[in-house]
């Protein structure tokens, strides 16, 4: 029996729907494998906190988080209440910069039952990960406001990249990609407009590569990456992207792969001084928040990365082919929630979700 404490966080919107639907099926894994957990909800990081408190977080939030073995956690953002810029960097921004998760592991893959909206494309034919650089790079505060209100009005904002801070990014992608059978890595550039930072970044690409004789890397600038996402998506094994470049891509990718609302994420501090942060790609969803439609799958999906993580590779596959084989049901069979085409409920697909869980063979 091993145990582990676990820090929730469901925040804004949707994420206070999908989390509770993500711990269902954590509970049922875990208990299903042994596993024991602790888990502590927090309710900061999210708009009804910034109401009550003038902050997204308490003072201490860092050293509550980091007694912690893992956090996981929901969306964060409420645009009506406090300005995203404003609530961002006091919260996950702020939580992935201080506890220096600098890989942001997101896997996208078209699953059995899952429509792309691109034509004939099949399972097999997306299955990649985007390793995003996740602590500097286009997302810096460095840079400010001058002239203001005058015509001179003028507005810079830095980016930062550090040989550290590339190196460690990178090494992580090299080495994911010699641990995948296709052993490629694309990485993301755009070196022939943004004529100072990116050739650098392709400079520590060429250098790390070194290291990694048995991968192949390709590189491609970002807008010819970004269609060949659409029209190629079988070229991709991993991918590596700076903060901004991975971003968007971990967009795409899942919407190429049939819905964001499937999309995992791990905010990863591999060197293990911190804990690491697992959350779907997706955001709070306003636009569906309340109606109990959100698909609980990015979130369920994050609960199987952070058991692996964990050290319980065998749990999370369990938990994975669960999801698989609830998803390869199709709408007709299974509750899956609108953006698969279906007419279930989050909490209705969680609960086939766990119910697969206990009843399927391990792998
Ligand atoms: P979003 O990801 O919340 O929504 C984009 C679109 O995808 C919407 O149409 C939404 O309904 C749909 N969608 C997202 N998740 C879904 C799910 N699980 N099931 C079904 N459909 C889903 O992006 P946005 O609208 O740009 O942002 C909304 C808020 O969330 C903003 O405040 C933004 O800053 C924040 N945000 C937070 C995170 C995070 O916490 N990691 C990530 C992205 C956006
Ligand atoms: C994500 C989100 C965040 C990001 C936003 C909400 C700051 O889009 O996790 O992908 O850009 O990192
Ligand atoms: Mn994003």
């Amino acid at each position: 029996m091993s145990g582990h404490r676990i820090a929730v966080i469901p925040g804004d919107g949707i994420g206070k729907e999908v989390v509770p639907a993500g711990l269902e099926a954590l509970h049922a894994t875990a208990s299903r494998f042994g596993i024991s957990l602790q888990l502590d909800e927090f309710g900061f990081a999210s708009a009804d906190y910034w109401q009550r408190h003038g902050t997204m977080m308490p003072a201490d939030w860092e050293e509550t988080l980091r007694g912690y073995d893992a956090v996981f956690f929901g969306a964060v953002g409420w645009p009506e209440v406090v300005p995203d810029h404003v609530s961002l960097w006091g919260s996950l921004l702020q939580i992935r910069r201080t506890f220096d998760q600098y890989v942001n592991l997101r896997p996208c893959r078209l699953m059995p039952g899952v429509r792309s909206p691109l034509a004939d494309r099949e399972p097999g034919d997306i299955d990649f990960v985007v390793v995003r650089e996740n602590t500097e790079g286009e997302y810096s505060s460095v840079g400010g406001r001058v002239f203001e209100g005058t015509e001179r009005e003028t507005v810079l904002q830095e980016t930062v990249m550090t040989r550290t801070g590339v190196d460690r990014v990178l090494r992580f992608a090299y080495e994911q990609a010699a641990r995948r059978p296709a052993r490629h890595l694309m990485s993301a550039t755009k070196s022939n407009g943004i004529s100072i930072s990116m050739p650098y970044w392709d400079e520590r690409v060429a250098e790390m590569g070194g290291r990694f004789p048995d991968v192949r890397v390709d590189k491609l600038h970002i807008d010819a990456l970004a269609a060949q996402f659409v029209l190629h998506p079988d070229r991709f094994d991993v991918v590596v992207a700076s903060n901004l470049f991975g971003d968007i891509l971990s967009d795409l990718g899942p919407a190429c792969a049939g819905t964001l609302g499937i999309a995992p994420s791990a905010n990863i501090n591999p060197e293990r001084d911190h804990p690491s942060l697992f959350e779907p790609v997706h955001g709070s969803a306003p636009d569906i928040a309340g109606q109990g439609i959100a698909n609980p799958v990015g979130q369920i999906w994050c609960a199987s990365m952070m058991l692996e993580h964990l050290g319980h590779p065998e749990a999370a596959a369990h938990l994975l082919g669960a999801i698989e084989d609830v998803l390869a049901l199709g709408p007709a069979e299974a509750p899956l929630t609108p953006d698969l085409h279906g007419k279930g409920t989050t909490v209705e697909l969680a609960r086939a979700i766990a119910d697969r869980v206990r009843e399927r063979s391990p792998i």
